[in-house]
């Protein structure tokens, strides 16, 4: 089944504990954690303190996705702060192969992740290493934006590229109900999604809309 992954982004930092524990009443199966430094991206959300901290309010698949400079200074402490799977863009870094190793030595899942504008050539001599591709479908460092439409070839030609391999295919940014069921026909697995779940009101009955959506849609 294709799995939900709501992004925090969106949701009201100063209740968080409250907002996961809403879309753990929907039925969420990840939750996904963006982390931004000001630098590899223009905004800065949270760190590996945070991620521990909700770490004692969730059970969860926690779903990091660095969107940090040089990001193996910080990997141990991600790591340490108890992320279940770590997602890194590759311009971020110098040794992407070096970084993906380090994770996977943690016992933990590695992703990589691949901007609008980035090519799947990126992939080519590390995608036996890693657990999980995410394609961003917005330019990363803000929730909000709307989905690129070109990015559902992207999606079609990475899932033809994973063929067999055990690898997530999750898809970030402009997910909405009205273009999910396009996004999971293209070929995701794991869907990301901000601003649709966290509205200040209804993010139980979002994240329920979502689930229903993708429990109908892959078989
Ligand atoms: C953007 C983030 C996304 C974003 C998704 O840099 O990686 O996870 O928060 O938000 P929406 O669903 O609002 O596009
Ligand atoms: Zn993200």
């Amino acid at each position: 089944m294709v799995k939900l992954s709501p992004s925090i982004l969106s949701a009201d930092f100063s209740k968080l504990a409250d907002e996961i524990k809403d879309i753990e009443e929907g039925g969420t199966d990840f939750i996904h954690l963006d982390v931004m430094d000001g630098k590899y991206v223009p905004n800065i959300t949270f760190g590996p303190k945070l991620i521990k901290d909700l770490r004692k309010h969730s059970n969860k698949v926690f779903d990091a996705h660095l969107m940090i400079d040089s990001p193996e200074n910080y990997i141990d402490e991600f790591i340490e702060a108890g992320c279940d799977i770590i997602t890194v863009h590759p311009e971020s870094t110098i040794h992407l192969h070096r970084v993906i190793q380090t994770i996977k030595a943690a016992g933990i899942k590695a992703g990589v992740s691949l901007n609008p504008s980035t090519s799947l050539n990126v992939l080519d001599y590390i995608i036996d290493d890693i657990d999980l591709i995410l394609i961003m479908s917005v330019n990363p460092g803000f929730g909000g934006q709307s989905f690129i439409p070109a990015m559902y070839d992207k999606i079609r030609q990475t899932r033809e590229l994973i063929g067999d391999r055990d690898i997530i295919l999750e898809v970030d940014g402009g997910v909405k109900l009205d273009n999910v069921k396009e996004v999971i026909a293209s070929g995701a697995d794991a869907i990301v999604a901000g601003s649709a779940i966290f509205d200040g009101k209804n993010t139980v009955e979002n994240t329920k809309a979502f689930k229903r959506i993708l429990s109908g849609e892959k078989e």
